[in-house]
């Protein structure tokens, strides 16, 4: 798929559905040499409903080819988010020792003369022997159910914890705001681990959980992350996602420096600072030994009244974590991954410009007019109090998408209230603004720029911070400027048409 003027918004380097709906990504593996991303997807139509799991698969985490739905809903069950896992040594028995199977954990959200009560939620599996291509659910489902039942039971998502050579399930119970955690050695059977809770954000469903294990960047440590998705009350407003750094023993998870549950939300650890950024999860077996992610662009306040169709909603650009020790805390860096911008960087020449700008903005010119562009601009502001570029913008300058840095605040924005169509919501927040932990030791700010045809991704100093936003421009406006405000700033701009 490219986007088109008749179908002006379709991402060019992200996943989407041919068409109609899709939400979280759930069960995403590698295996033998194949990215799947499975996803919430309604194959009946281009809003929420009848949640099934949609696929497609990926060489290189930019191109995706659709396969047909992995597994459908009936009016007893929908699919609701969840992982998959290879069973390397068929400790499920559901395949065989040379045909290990796949095996997915998924939330049962049951409807009219399901297993269990309407509206109830509970865990149950499905495994393929085919690499993924078909699905079958086990016999004994639900495998995990809270006694008697529960309506916000779900998102099972599944690490292997090797010192105790077990499965741990992550799962929430969403509107009471606690992680649930379980541990299994045949997938089948889970017994109760802990419970996480009391500790950030509040304010809505707690949703999407996953620990994940990481290295501490030029250290022997290592660290467990608990990721979460929040909605409402993200940092951006809405949807969000947060994220603790702590210890893991096998039973239970501490989080360290954890913002306490009535801090402001600045004191919580963001992975995104977007709208648009939620529900991320690991690609479980992911080479490289960094957690690679897949998000939602989306938020749930306004996704489902976005302008496109036939589709709505795609992921983010897949991304790899990092994590540093920061001023304070240990600290989250993200950064494109490495396979995904291999991809990108392939695609076309690097076009660069070097100026400095002073009270007058500076048109780029053509090279920089394309829609879609890997964009890295370096910004040095000698002068001047805040200094940005301004992308798709229309000929007379009314309407563009502003990504901007102020020097006192150190802050980068992203303002897309006048970067085209927004009405169609009120909840589409006009802007979103991040503090830097740091400038570059040389004073410098670098952001590297992914501009798709409806949304932006702004990774600022190698990722300390992010924020991913969707936007829905007018096809006519190509152009790109740059601007210095009070003051001059010397700017090296690169890009590559994507
Ligand atoms: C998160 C979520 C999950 C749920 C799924 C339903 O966006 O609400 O908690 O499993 O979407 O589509």
């Amino acid at each position: 798929h490219r986007p088109s003027a008749s179908d002006p918004w379709r991402p060019a380097v992200h996943l989407t559905a041919e068409k109609n709906w899709l939400n979280d990504p759930n069960g995403l593996v590698y295996h033998d040499g194949t990215y799947h991303a499975f996803y919430q997807y309604n194959p009946r139509g281009n809003s929420w409903g009848n949640m099934s799991w949609g696929h497609s698969t990926s060489k290189d985490l930019v191109h995706w080819e659709q396969q047909p739905v992995a597994m459908e809903a009936s009016p007893q069950e929908e699919i609701f988010s969840g992982s998959i896992v290879m069973d390397k040594n068929n400790a499920s028995g559901l395949g065989t020792a040379q045909n290990p199977p796949m095996v997915a954990l998924y939330t049962s959200a049951y409807g009219k003369n399901g297993a269990l009560p309407q509206g109830s939620q509970a865990q149950s599996v499905a495994f393929s022997v085919d690499n993924g291509s078909t699905w079958q659910k086990y016999k004994g489902n639900p495998v995990l159910n809270l006694a008697p039942t529960n309506n916000n039971f779900r998102d099972p998502k599944i690490t292997w914890y090797e010192p105790g050579r077990y499965w741990v399930m992550t799962t929430v119970v969403a509107d009471a705001q606690v992680v649930k955690m379980f541990k299994s050695t045949d997938l089948l059977h889970w017994d109760f681990l802990s419970d996480f809770s009391g500790v950030g954000a509040q304010g809505g469903l707690w949703e999407v959980p996953e620990l994940v294990q990481m290295d501490v960047e030029d250290s022997t440590a290592k660290k467990w992350v608990m990721l979460l998705s929040i909605n409402p009350g993200g940092i951006a407003g809405g949807s969000g996602m947060q994220y603790f750094v702590g210890e893991f023993d096998g039973t239970r998870f501490t989080a360290e420096n954890a913002a306490p549950a009535d801090a402001p939300l600045t004191e919580s650890q963001w992975l995104d600072h977007g709208a648009d950024y939620y529900a991320a999860n690991s690609i479980s077996g992911a080479p490289g030994g960094k957690p690679v992610l897949l998000g939602w662009m989306g938020n749930w306040d306004y996704a489902q009244h976005v302008p496109t169709t036939p589709w709505r909603g795609s992921m983010a650009i897949p991304r790899e974590l990092t994590l540093v020790r920061g001023q304070k805390r240990l600290e989250l860096r993200s950064a494109i991954a490495g396979v995904a911008r291999e991809a990108l960087e392939r695609s076309s020449e690097v076009k660069s410009k070097n100026l400095t700008v002073g009270p007058e903005a500076q048109d780029l010119g053509a090279d920089f007019a394309s829609r879609t562009q890997l964009i890295e601009l370096e910004m040095d502001l000698t002068s001047a109090r805040e200094a940005g570029i301004l992308l798709r913008r229309s000929a007379d300058g009314s309407a563009s998408l502003r990504i901007s840095y102020n020097k006192e605040k150190r802050t980068v924005r992203v303002d897309r209230s006048k970067a085209g169509t927004s009405n169609f919501s009120e909840k589409f927040s006009p802007y979103h603004e991040v503090a830097l932990p740091s400038s570059g030791s040389d004073g410098k700010v670098r952001l590297r720029i992914l501009l798709d045809s409806s949304s932006v991704e702004v990774f600022a100093q190698d990722g300390a911070a992010v924020i991913s936003d969707t936007f829905f421009p007018d096809w006519d406006n190509t152009g790109s400027s740059v601007f210095s405000m009070d003051g001059n700033t010397d700017f090296t701009v690169q890009s590559r048409a994507l």
